[in-house]
Parts: structure tokens; sequence; C-alpha cells
């Protein structure tokens, strides 16, 4: 499974050059925020020209379009058939409508990226209408915006949000939703706390803006070698003791949901083994 998603502006041909070189499990090229609206044309030219020579087909590749409601979506849509990605993400999805009318322009893979009220009111709507979606992402500082409350690393303000993507996501058999970006570039610390907190409430992998921000976020996914250990602890003594339901391992209960977690975490890491 994807942890880290790695965004880049898709103005930057040095930039795009790099994300092909990182860790990231997934790159996002970015048409949206980070390209200035007198850029947005000539950046599509440049990724077609950069991305013809890139492993687009070795590490999974997304690119971000522009919003439904611009005039840039269509071309930007064409532009990811043309070059042969994995999906598209569609930012500010606010009603199942922009996913219908996106989904008569590709089959491509749609991430929606939920980042206001309306998107997180509609989001059962928009979930019902989208066939092509795997699994949805938030957008936290654009939310904290459109909510008028101020972002805050903490995350209070967003929490609502948060829960509701997990549950949503779940109940319709979507995978978990993906968290967003972390603002601040340097703060090892506030961004794994981050990270986290998003983890906790049941998010899966988290969308970055640096390179150096992988790294971080993988060592919060990914499940550490002792967590490893007592998995495999776990799932032996379960199929050992079968017939007790419930017993106790070095003073902890084990029982069916412990069992099948320490099997996910497993399951997750072998996944990850072959993917590399
Ligand atoms: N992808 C690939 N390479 C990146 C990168 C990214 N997102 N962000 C930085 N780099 C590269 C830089 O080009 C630089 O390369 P170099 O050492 O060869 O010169 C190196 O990593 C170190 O970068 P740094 O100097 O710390 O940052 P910067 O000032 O070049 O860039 C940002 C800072 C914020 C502009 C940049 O990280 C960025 O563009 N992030 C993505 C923004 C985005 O896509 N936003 C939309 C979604 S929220
Ligand atoms: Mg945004």
């Amino acid at each position: 499974m994807s942890i880290a998603y790695l965004f880049v502006p898709g103005s930057s041909e040095k930039k795009i050059v790099k994300s092909f070189e990182s860790d990231a499990d997934v790159i996002i090229i970015d048409l949206e925020d980070s390209v200035k609206i007198d850029e947005k044309v000539e950046a599509r030219q440049l990724v077609l020209n950069t991305i013809k020579d890139l492993p687009v087909n070795e590490k999974r590749t997304f690119l971000r379009v522009n919003a439904t409601n611009t005039p840039w979506i269509k071309e930007d849509i064409s532009l990811a058939h043309q070059v042969n990605l994995d999906g598209i993400m569609i930012p500010k999805v606010e009603e199942a409508s922009d996913l219908i009318w996106a989904q008569k322009q590709t089959t491509l893979e749609i991430i929606p990226l939920i980042e206001s009220a309306r998107g997180i009111v509609n989001l059962k709507d928009i979930i019902l209408a989208s066939s092509t979606t795997k699994r949805i992402a938030f957008g936290s500082v654009d939310y904290a915006l459109d909510i008028g409350a101020e972002w805050t690393a903490q995350g209070e303000e967003r929490k609502n949000a948060m829960n509701n993507l997990v549950l949503l996501s779940r109940y319709y058999n979507l995978e978990p939703p993906v968290d967003a970006v972390y603002p601040d570039i340097h703060d090892k610390e506030s961004l794994q706390r981050d990270a986290n907190y998003g983890k906790q409430l049941g998010f899966f992998g988290k969308m970055v803006i640096h390179p150096k921000h992988i790294d971080w976020v993988k060592q919060v996914y990914q499940p550490s070698k002792e967590q490893i250990e007592w998995c495999q602890l776990v799932v032996q003594a379960y199929n050992d003791n079968k017939q007790d339901g419930a017993f106790q391992l070095d003073g902890k209960l084990i029982d069916l949901p412990i069992y099948m977690k320490a099997k996910r975490t497993l399951t997750m890491v072998t996944t990850q083994m072959a993917d590399h």
C-alpha cells in the first residue's frame, strides 16, 4: 500500500525529474495551486516534454488537474491520457456532479480531493457517484480556509471532517483516505505528530510537499521491527491456541480482533516488500 504521495509543481522540470529519483510511493504532478494562472498552458507542455523520458510506468503517477469549474480541466485530463498516467486527482470536489462530469471525460482512476464544507457534507453522494475512485484525499489548509477556521498544527478544526472521511470511506468499501500535506518544510517533529494524528483517526498514507517528508511519513506508517516481531508472535500464538478464543501473551489479551490486526500488519509489510 502506498504511504508517501509526493506533490511536485508541474511548472518545474527539475523537480519533476527529482521526484522520480525519490522514494515516494506515488508522484502527484500538480497543475493546480502550485502553478500560476498565466503559466497553466505552458506547464502542461512542460509536463508533456519532461515526462516522456521518465519511468512513469515504474512509479504510480497522478496528475492533479485544475478544478472542474475551471477552463483548464479538459486539456489537463487529455494530458493525463497522452502521457499514460495512473490517474488524476481532482481538487475541490464538492458535489456528485463534479465526479459524474469527470467520469464522462476519463476512465482513469480519480482521487477526489475533499477540502471544503460542501465536500464533507456531500461526501456520501460524491462516493456513490464515483465508479473509478479507490480512495479519497483530504486538503486541510483549504478546508480550514473554507470553514473560516484557523489552520492549526494540532488539527482540532479538521477532526470532524477527518472522522467523516474515514467513516464513509469504510462504509462504502473504499480504501482508507489519504491525509493532507503538512505545510512546514523543516519541522520533523510536528510533521510526524500530524501524521500520527491522521493515522490514529484511520487515514492511511499522507501527501507531502518536500522529498525529505517522504521518510518522515514512512517512519510513522511503516511498522517498526519490534512491532513486526510482536505481530509474528501474536499470529503464531493464536494459531497454537485457537481453541481458547481469548488468552494472554506476555500479559496482553489476545483474541480474534487482535489476531486480525496483527495479520493485517504482516500482510502490509509483505505487500510492501513485494512492491520494491
Ligand atoms: N519534488 C521534487 N523535488 C523537490 C521538491 C518536490 N516537491 N521540493 C523540493 N525539491 C528539490 C529542490 O528542487 C532541491 O533540489 P536541489 O537540491 O537539486 O536544488 C531540493 O529538493 C531541496 O529543496 P529546497 O531547497 O529545500 O526547497 P525549494 O525551495 O527548492 O522548494 C517548495 C520548496 C515548497 C517550493 C517545494 O518543496 C515545492 O515545490 N513543493 C511542492 C509544492 C506543491 O506541489 N504544492 C501543491 C500541493 S500542496
Ligand atoms: Mg489547494
